[in-house]
């Protein structure tokens, strides 16, 4: 592990900032990655702090050696920066859970609200998969649709939770992976609350970038979208939704007895991970949490803010680009998502990485439903889209590209992704052949191994 790092503009440098990366014009160029919704790189506090613990690395809760003691006080410390980061007092009534991420974080809870059949869970139709398929497999849904711009109200969120039955949740994103929208979501966990419906919010995209809600009953995150690439997330929520019933894994840690034909389950939060935790990934979490405080919110909002409106302007200005979403919104991540007109969003994207070296993601960001609304699709194109993709012709797939900043990122940055884009959407023709692989709907060079099945690769439209 290295480091090293290139000094650059940003808040704060990343590892692997501006990595060379050779251009089809033979010439490097510094990597600029714009895909920081999807997955950050790691601060460079969050590296040394996971080097300096691996020579101590055992294991948690098992051991009486002085390493295993080590590795156990440092993922409890993580646990509580992790409440701490979530605005909840160590001690107090709520657990955080490490996991792997977000989804699984949701999918954890979904399992342990022991949800019935006729339940019914009010979410919105801007989340991310991660925030509606775990609720569609247990229980019935009742959607806050969006207007064209990609946004509700909080009436429309009132709206949905008094419409009928009392829902037995609210699961809301706090910060759209799509748009960048931050919905006002502490007056929709007011909202909810007075009705008696806890909430949970899908803090993955708002957690490197503005203190997470502490009003809401559960909150889940990811430490791979802060900087903090190593494979832990949290859920946090009230020790009592977890102290009865079967934890969401069984297994070992998660037990104080066994028999062959029974159990005792000991108590959350250990009773909800089962199996040796990730501590590597807690102590990289940690230091996450420590650095961005270190950095600051104020901070952090005002280079966003900064970022996100030179993005947005820069991208309006360029003839056949149309960015999706609301016009720069106060409350807004350091995203844009785009299209331009008669250029495949997935060529976009392959002519961003292979003629100037730069990073974004394409297709529909696994918020399928919302990019439909957002690209205005109408019910017969939805449904050849379907056909298509079941027959395994990704050729057409609807989508967008999405450029997302994150502390690293300068505006000179911005001004040389702006650039990038203004030249792929002038109809200058790309300096070399691109085919475009309809199994996947990716673009790759002429004669580079790219066709065929491509999504062992990771080809960036097969998956949602
Ligand atoms: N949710 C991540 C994204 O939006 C993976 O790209």
């Amino acid at each position: 592990m290295t480091t090293e790092l290139t000094t650059r503009a940003g808040l704060a440098a990343l590892v692997g900032d501006g990595l060379p990366s050779a251009c089809i014009d033979g010439r490097e160029r510094p990597y600029l990655s714009l895909d920081a919704a999807a997955s950050t790189s790691a601060l460079p506090a969050v590296a040394q702090a996971v080097q300096e613990f691996l020579p101590w690395y055992s294991s948690v809760h098992r051991g009486a050696g002085l390493k295993s003691q080590r590795s156990t006080n440092a993922y409890e410390a993580a646990r509580t920066a992790a409440l701490c980061f979530a605005g909840r007092p160590a001690g107090g009534d709520d657990v955080a859970i490490i996991c792997r991420n977000t989804t699984e974080a949701i999918n954890h809870l979904a399992y342990r609200l022991r949800l019935e059949t006729d339940d019914v869970v009010v979410t919105t139709v801007a989340e991310h998969h991660a925030n509606l398929l775990p609720w569609a497999r247990l229980c019935r849904r009742r959607y806050v649709e969006c207007d064209r711009r990609g946004t509700f109200t909080i009436e429309d969120v009132t709206a949905a939770l008094d419409d009928a039955a009392r829902p037995r949740l609210l699961a809301i994103t706090a910060a759209s992976n799509v748009t960048g929208w931050i919905p006002p979501i502490d007056a929709i966990i007011d909202a909810a609350h007075e009705r008696h419906v806890p909430v949970l919010v899908d803090a993955a995209q708002l957690a490197a970038h503005r203190p997470l809600p502490s009003g809401a009953d559960f909150v889940a995150w990811s430490g791979h979208k802060m900087y903090a690439p190593f494979g832990a997330g949290v859920l946090v929520g009230p020790r009592a939704a977890f102290t009865d019933g079967d934890p969401f894994l069984a297994g070992g840690g998660a037990v104080d007895l066994v028999g062959l034909d029974e159990v005792a389950w000991t108590d959350p939060p250990d009773r909800e991970e089962a199996g040796s935790p990730n501590v590597i990934g807690a102590v990289a979490l940690h230091a996450a949490i420590d650095a961005l405080g270190g950095i600051g919110w104020d901070a952090i909002a005002t280079h966003d803010r900064a970022i996100q409106r030179r993005l947005h302007v820069a991208l309006t200005e360029i003839p056949g680009v149309t960015v999706l979403g609301p016009d720069l919104p106060d409350a807004a991540l350091p995203l844009a998502t785009f299209t331009v007109a008669g250029v495949p969003h997935a060529l976009v994207a392959a002519r961003l990485s292979n003629e100037h070296a730069i990073g974004v993601r394409h297709g529909c960001f696994c918020a399928h439903p919302y990019l439909v609304r957002l690209l205005g699709l109408d019910p017969q194109a939805i449904a050849a889209h379907w056909d298509a993709v079941r027959h395994g012709d990704r050729h057409a797939m609807p989508g967008a590209v999405r450029a997302s900043a994150g502390i690293s990122t300068s505006l000179a940055d911005i001004d040389r992704f702006a650039a990038a884009v203004a030249d792929i959407a002038s109809g200058r023709p790309a300096p070399v052949t691109y085919r475009q692989d309809s199994t996947t709907g990716d673009y790759h060079l002429d004669g580079s191994p790219g066709t065929g099945d491509r999504r062992a690769l990771g080809a960036s439209c097969a998956r949602g």
